[in-house]
C-alpha cells in the first residue's frame, strides 16, 4: 500500500478538524507539515497530530514541498493564490471550495495546473455522500424517465446564517466570495452532475433584507453580553454559543464554537470572553455585514434541463431539500425529514432514509470520508475517481454568473 504525507495550509475547521482528523486515522496518510498564522491552533493540532514541523508564516512554508499532497483549507480569497504556489513546488492539491469568485482566476488556475501537471481535487463533498450518489443512480437507471426540472432549496439556518454569513468569515461581499458560491456550490456542482450537461444561462434576484440596523428591535445593545433582549432574542449569542455548547455536552471542540476561541479543549470561560471582545459576540443587527440573506436562481442547461436554487437564512433546519421532476416520475430528497421518496406515475412509491443510506453522521454523512477516498485513488493514478478541476470551474461560473445577474437586477446571463 502506498503512503502519502500531508501538509495542511489552515488549520481550522475544515483543514484541521475535519480532513486532518480523518488523515490522522487513516493508514494510507501520514501528516507531516501543518501551517497557519493563529499560532495556539497550529500548535493544539500539532500536538494532536504529533507533527513537528509547524509554521506560522505561509512564505516560509512555501519555501520548499512539504509533503506528497497539500490540502489547502485557509479562506476563499487565498485559494488561487496558494494553489498555483502548490503546482509550481510539485504538489498534488485538495483544495477547499470556492475556487475564487474571479473568472480570471479561475482560468489561471485551469492554466497552471495545465502547466505542472499536479491534480488538483476541489472539495465538493456531497458528491461523495451515499444518499446523494442513489440519487444519481436513480436518475441514470430512468427511474423517473427523462429528466426535466431539479428544484433545490437550501436551507441555511437562521443560526447558521447569524454564525457565517453576518458575525462571521462569511459576512462581507468585499472579503470574501458570494453567498451563492460560499454555501451553493456544492448545490451547483450537484445540479450541473445530475442535469447532466453544461449550464448554458442564469438569471438570479436575491437581497439583504433582516439582518441590518432598522430591523433590530427597540432597546438591542451592540453586544449580546450586555443586551436586555437577550432572553428572548432567537439569535442571542450567549444562546447560540453558552447554551448551545452546554446542550451539545460541552465539546472541547466542535463546530461552530471552536471558531469563537484557539483555546482548547473549549471552555465555558473562553467562551464567554470571546462573546465580550470578538466578533461572534455582536448584535446579528449592528454587524459589519453586506451579503443577501436570501437568493433565488435558475438555471438552463444544454440538454434543455431547467433548474432553480433558493437559498433561505429564514429557516429552522440546516437542510437540503431537492426536488427532481421526469417524463415518468418524480424523486424528492429531504434532508429535513430524512428521506429519499421515489414516486412512478405507472403506480409505486418507494422511499428510503438518507441516514440508513450513508451510515456516517460525521463529516456530511460520510461525504469527507468519500472524498478523501477518492483523493487516494486520484494520486495513486485513477484519474475517474474523482471531480475534475474543469468540472468544478464550471459549477463555480454558474455562481459567477448568478451574482453577475442579481446584481444586475435579475437579467439573463450566458455562460460561455
Ligand atoms: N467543503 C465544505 O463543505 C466546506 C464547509 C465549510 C467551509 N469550507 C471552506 O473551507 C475553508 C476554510 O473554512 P473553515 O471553516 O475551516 O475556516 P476557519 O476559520 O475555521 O479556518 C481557516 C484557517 O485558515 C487560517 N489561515 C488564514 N490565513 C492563512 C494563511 N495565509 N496560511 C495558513 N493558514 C491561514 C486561519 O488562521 C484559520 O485557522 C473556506 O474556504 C471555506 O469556504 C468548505
Amino acid at each position: 500500500m502506498n503512503v502519502f504525507t500531508v501538509a495542511i495550509l489552515g488549520c481550522g475547521n475544515r483543514g484541521a478538524e475535519s480532513y486532518g482528523r480523518i488523515f490522522m486515522e487513516d493508514a494510507r496518510f501520514r501528516i507531516t507539515a501543518l501551517c497557519d498564522p493563529f499560532t495556539a491552533r497550529l500548535h493544539a493540532y500539532g500536538d494532536l497530530f504529533g507533527v513537528e514541523a509547524r509554521f506560522a508564516d505561509e512564505e516560509e512554508f512555501f519555501k520548499q514541498r512539504r509533503a506528497d499532497i497539500l490540502v489547502i483549507a485557509t479562506m476563499d480569497r487565498d485559494h488561487v493564490r496558494q494553489c498555483v504556489k502548490a503546482l509550481e513546488l510539485g504538489y498534488d492539491v485538495l483544495l477547499e471550495k470556492p475556487i475564487t469568485n474571479s473568472r480570471e482566476e479561475l482560468l489561471s488556475l485551469l492554466e497552471a495546473q495545465k502547466t505542472y501537471g499536479g491534480k488538483v481535487l476541489v472539495c465538493h463533498v456531497l458528491r461523495y455522500v451515499p444518499a446523494y450518489l442513489k440519487v444519481a443512480e436513480l436518475i441514470r437507471d430512468g427511474e423517473i424517465g427523462r429528466l426535466v426540472q431539479i428544484d433545490a432549496l437550501e436551507e441555511v439556518a437562521y443560526w447558521h446564517q447569524a454564525h457565517s454569513f453576518v458575525r462571521g468569515n462569511w459576512r462581507s461581499s468585499e472579503e470574501t466570495v458570494p453567498m451563492l458560491l460560499a454555501k451553493c456550490c456544492h448545490d451547483l456542482d450537484l445540479l450541473q452532475y445530475y442535469a447532466g450537461a453544461r449550464c448554458e444561462s442564469v438569471s438570479s434576484v436575491g437581497d439583504l433584507t433582516f439582518f441590518k440596523p432598522a430591523c433590530a428591535p427597540a432597546g438591542a445593545e451592540k453586544r449580546c453580553v450586555v443586551c436586555p433582549l437577550a432572553e428572548t432574542c432567537a439569535y442571542s449569542a450567549k444562546k447560540i454559543y453558552i447554551e448551545g455548547w452546554k446542550q451539545a455536552g460541552s465539546p472541547a471542540r466542535d463546530f461552530p464554537y471552536m471558531q469563537l476561541t484557539g483555546e482548547y479543549p473549549l471552555t465555558e470561560a473562553a467562551l464567554e470572553k470571546a462573546l465580550e471582545t470578538g466578533d461572534y459576540g455582536r448584535c446579528v443587527f449592528f454587524c459589519d455585514n453586506d451579503v443577501v440573506d436570501h437568493q433565488v436562481a435558475q438555471f438552463t442547461f444544454a440538454n434543455g434541463v431547467k433548474a432553480t436554487l433558493t437559498m433561505t437564512a429564514f429557516s429552522y433546519d440546516c437542510a437540503r431539500i431537492i426536488r427532481f421532476f421526469g417524463t415518468a416520475g418524480e424523486l424528492t430528497l429531504d434532508e429535513s425529514r430524512d428521506t429519499i421518496t421515489l414516486k412512478q406515475f405507472r403506480g409505486g412509491k418507494k422511499e428510503m432514509s438518507i441516514s440508513g443510506l450513508n451510515q456516517s453522521s460525521f463529516g456530511h454523512g460520510g461525504g469527507e470520508f468519500g472524498l478523501i477516498d477518492a483523493l487516494y485513488r486520484l494520486v495513486s493514478g485513477d484519474k475517474e475517481s474523482a471531480t475534475t478541476l474543469s468540472a468544478s470551474v464550471e459549477s463555480h461560473l454558474m455562481a459567477i454568473c448568478a451574482e453577475e445577474s442579481r446584481l444586475r437586477g435579475g437579467t439573463l446571463i450566458k455562460l460561455h
